[in-house]
């Protein structure tokens, strides 16, 4: 199965930019400056890239928004990408909170944290800390920054057991732990059982598990506690990417308005396990809709960190407007957030009602708010990602090689900002594919 760099499937978010599309659509020029590389890559990225080229659906360039509609050209289409979970990007009070802000403290500081942090920094993480409950916390500007830089740190020269179907970004931070020396071992998808064999088999003093939290292609969580328990019994440092949980799940209460838990602490308080040999690493750009990413870890840790983990030292910050948007957002999520959790819920179970009623599988087993729904027919990605374009509803397309054949589709996600006549539509254009025959029977799909 032809996959990306060494057989792992990767996955299909983030495929949707915004670059101009005159010069994006021309066919490249061949020259001889042009490299053997360039042929390479494009040979193997063949059916991704036709798509990107041709499909209305990716690579698109959008013109306007109006809520959760989006005008691509002369079309206006319900915008189920967005990870914009919490629908903060289009809150009014979080909007006009962010001018004062700027008046303090300009559009942009420019020191790297080592250099100077605005203070800013300080009641992010205090905050941060306290609606975790964890030790500490530290903020740098993306996940990618984190992975990138942590992962090598704590793997040293030890070993790294890699979820096989860990995120990207993920996989990219244990090769750079592989350059400088760790050894990586994959461990199978969603099976503690097989992580605790290969953990029973190793001895090499210095053991980090790497996974997600929140999938972000099945909408699934994983059995944090199993993990966890096998991890701690063989002394194994556990790494967890919650880009897709922290601000939508959260710790459970008898009160809370729907199965998400309250206050969107993310996946270790929802599992009510404890960060002892757990390090939490989540992210703002989706939920809390910022350029702004976390690591809990202990306060030795992060003290390491700071001299250590080279985006604190070298890279530039978040602009002062993302800073803003995640201290607004704390308010915001204290005061309403478990209340736009709930719609976020309902949203999700309306789709994944239809889908059940309608015998369409999806890997969605948790009601969040990401619904993948793989083609029956993987040559059929351009017809169908056409029909919804034209129907008016705007999804991620899941393409191969990004996805192995038998998961080409399209990603559904749900946000507080989506309208309830935005599912409607969304429902109603499912059930033409269904009936059609484009979807992946459930009841076949769970046959033996
Ligand atoms: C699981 C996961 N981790 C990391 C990232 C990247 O996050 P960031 O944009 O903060 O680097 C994403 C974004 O799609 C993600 O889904």
């Amino acid at each position: 199965m032809g996959r990306l760099d060494d057989g792992r499937p990767e996955m299909a978010a983030s495929l949707v930019s915004t670059r101009p599309r005159a010069s994006a659509r021309q066919p490249a020029p061949s020259s001889p400056a042009r490299g053997r590389w360039v042929e390479h890559w494009l040979e193997s990225l063949r059916d991704i890239d036709a798509l990107r080229s041709a499909h209305p659906m990716m690579d698109a360039v959008i013109d306007e928004i109006d809520g959760r509609m989006i005008r691509v050209g002369d079309q206006w289409l319900a915008d189920f990408a967005s990870c914009n979970y919490l629908g903060f990007d289009l809150d009014r009070e979080i909007i006009a909170a962010i001018p004062a802000f700027l008046e303090q403290w300009g559009t942009h500081p420019s020191w790297s944290r080592l250099l100077g942090s605005p203070v800013l920094y300080e009641q992010i993480e205090a905050r941060l800390t306290a609606l975790l409950g964890c030790e500490d916390a530290l903020v740098l500007p993306t996940i990618t920054h984190i992975h990138g830089s942590v992962i090598p740190l704590l793997a040293a020269s030890g070993t790294i057991f890699l979820d096989a179907r860990a995120h990207k970004t993920i996989y990219d931070g244990c090769q750079v732990a592989r350059a400088r020396g760790a050894a990586v071992r994959r461990f199978r998808f969603e099976d503690p059982e097989h992580l605790d064999e290969l953990l029973g088999a190793d001895r090499d003093s210095v053991r980090l598990v790497c996974m997600d939290g929140v999938n972000s292609m099945t909408g699934n969580a994983p059995d944090l506690p199993a993990f966890a328990e096998v991890a701690r019994r063989h002394g194994a440092l556990l790494y967890v990417d919650d880009a897709h949980g922290f601000g939508v799940i959260g710790e459970r209460s008898a009160q809370e308005p729907c199965p998400y838990g309250r206050r969107g602490n993310s996946i270790v308080r929802h599992f009510d396990e404890s960060y002892e040999d757990v390090v939490l690493v989540g992210g703002f750009s989706k939920a809390y809709s910022s350029l702004l990413a976390f690591i809990a870890c202990p306060t030795e840790v992060k003290n390491l960190l700071k001299v250590a983990a080279p985006p604190y030292l070298y890279s530039g910050p978040s602009p002062v407007a993302s800073l803003a948007t995640v201290l607004a957002g704390f308010d915001v999520n204290e005061r309403r957030g478990d209340q736009l959790r709930a719609t976020v819920h309902r949203h999700s179970a309306r789709v994944l009602d239809a889908l059940a009623a309608l015998d369409v599988h999806t890997p969605n087993r948790s009601q969040l708010p990401i619904v993948e729904i793989p083609l029956r027919e993987h040559t059929r990605i351009d017809a169908v990602g056409r029909m919804l374009f034209a129907r008016g509803v705007y999804v991620t397309l899941a393409a191969y090689p990004l996805v192995p054949k038998s998961e080409v589709g399209f990603r559904v996600q749900l946000t507080a900002a989506n309208t309830d006549a935005e599912v409607d539509v969304l429902i109603a254009v499912l059930s033409e594919l269904a009936e059609r025959g484009e979807l992946q029977s459930a009841s076949q799909h769970e046959a033996p």
